[in-house]
């Protein structure tokens, strides 16, 4: 009798444990998905680095991508763009780029680019961080005649060039961030990583 205890209670412990390795098994089987995800997520939040090819940006388009939990735009901007910009000088806060904060050394340009048709921006305003919109028209009726096409920002009226660049007397204090970028190739862009930081 005492040894059909022992074995009653070797039974149920046996169901009990093929049970909880039939747990086991499932968990097992969800954990490696949820372990190799995981760290790309925390790597994505801690910062990885971001690959786009900007082959496929058409003239004149925005492509958005995130970095570090904020929006990245890249804009292929057309000749026409590129060419309206020394012409805005007078009417900006920092034509010039001189706020070291705002952009890499190899940014603080006129087009405050690496390759002068592809901008790279952080798309978050600097005034109190709403996500300005992307206005490339020339002119349209809303943002008036001398408008040449940049970035609109609906919370307060802050207004940017196409270059990122803030116009005076708005309440955003600064130009755009533009992010640390490098290319690993004619049109494989990096976003979060430059010569410097590799
Ligand atoms: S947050 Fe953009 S103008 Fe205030």
């Amino acid at each position: 009798m005492a040894n059909e205890g022992v074995n009653q209670g070797r039974r149920r412990f046996l169901v009990a444990a093929t049970t909880v390795v039939g747990g086991a098994g499932v968990v097992a089987a969800v954990v490696p998905f949820v372990a190799s995800w995981k760290p790309s997520a925390r790597a994505q939040a801690a910062g990885a680095p971001v690959e786009v090819d900007v082959s496929q940006v058409e003239p004149g388009q925005l492509i958005r991508v995130e970095w570090r939990g904020r929006p990245v735009w890249i804009v292929r901007r057309t000749e026409e763009m590129l060419d309206a910009l020394p012409t805005l000088n007078p009417r900006l806060r920092d034509p010039e780029s001189e706020l070291e904060t705002q952009q890499p050394s190899y940014a603080r340009n006129i087009h405050r680019s690496i390759k002068p048709e592809i901008l790279v921006l952080i798309g978050v305003c600097t005034h109190l961080g709403c996500s300005p919109a992307y206005r490339p028209e020339v002119a349209p009726d809303d943002l008036g005649p001398e408008w040449r096409g940049g970035f609109f920002c609906g919370c307060h009226g802050s207004r940017f060039d196409l270059a990122g660049r803030v116009y005076r007397n708005l309440p955003a204090p600064t130009n755009l961030v533009v992010p640390p970028h490098m290319y690993l190739s004619e049109n494989l862009l990096v976003v979060g990583e430059d010569e410097g930081a590799a």
